[in-house]
């Protein structure tokens, strides 16, 4: 895996919102897979500034998010599709209809995660999938586990990932959901280039067993070790044990 370390958070999230942004210019109809959680958000603020000063357009692009919860609609600001209208979305000129997201209302969850996997190769695939990491060594919602699924899938969270997210529903475990749907560990090593993010110390032992410990289902991170070209993005702090 390539790494790459910089100074601070804010420093990772400036020369990667760069490099999304010329790989953008030079493909204006880019393919880009995203995350949520708190690591993602400094990157999007920067997209954010690179739009409103006329240097990032994104127009042609279409994205794809990498979860949801299930049982929260569109209108839910705990919804990740809420998440990203409120931190990138809202800002910047991307077509709606290019902006996809997992349904975590629909009644038939194995028809939505299907649905999902077609509108994702009728894309032509991600070019360039972003990641964060689960404490945990999560990814999207694939939880450690003796077994992943390989594609989109319904997924029931672990405790240490509601908590995790207990954050974001101002700090009421009760209110975080049970399940979500999720890309799978195959979907994701299928984009053409994978960039994991990770900044502070409480991912350096999940970055490290990560890179330069057995791939392994107890870790889904450590599958990206099977992918011809992932990055790996950190600061000092989640760097510290490598
Ligand atoms: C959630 C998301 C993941 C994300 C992880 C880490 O569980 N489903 O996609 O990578 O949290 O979040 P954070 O960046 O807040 O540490």
């Amino acid at each position: 895996m390539r790494v790459r370390v910089y100074s601070t958070p804010e420093h990772v999230a400036r020369v990667l919102a760069h490099d999304i942004v010329r790989r953008l210019t030079r493909n204006p109809r880019l393919v880009l897979g995203l995350p949520t959680g708190r690591t993602p958000i400094p990157f999007y603020r920067e997209l954010v500034r690179l739009h409103l000063a006329g240097r990032a357009d994104f127009s042609h692009a279409t994205t794809f998010n990498l979860d949801e919860f299930v049982g929260l609609p569109a209108s839910d600001p705990h919804s990740y599709r809420a998440f990203m209208r409120r931190h990138l979305f809202g800002f910047i000129n991307l077509p709606a209809r290019r902006a996809h997201f997992l349904d975590g209302m629909a009644a038939d969850t194995d028809r939505e995660c299907l649905r999902y996997e077609r509108a994702i190769a009728r894309a032509g695939g991600i070019d360039v999938q972003i990641l964060g990491l689960g404490a945990n060594g999560h990814i999207g919602f694939n939880e450690p586990s003796d077994a992943l699924v390989a594609h989109t899938h319904h997924a029931r969270l672990r405790d240490a990932t509601r908590r995790a997210n207990a954050a974001f529903f101002r700090g009421r475990l009760a209110d975080v959901p049970h399940e979500a749907l999720s890309m799978g560990m195959a979907t994701i090593l299928h984009a053409k280039r994978v960039v994991l993010v990770a900044t502070g110390a409480s991912k350096a032992r999940g970055v490290a067993r990560m890179i330069q410990g057995p791939v392994t289902p107890t870790l889904p991170a450590s599958f990206l070790q099977l992918h011809r070209y992932a990055e790996v993005w950190l600061d000092g702090a989640a760097a510290s044990r490598l």
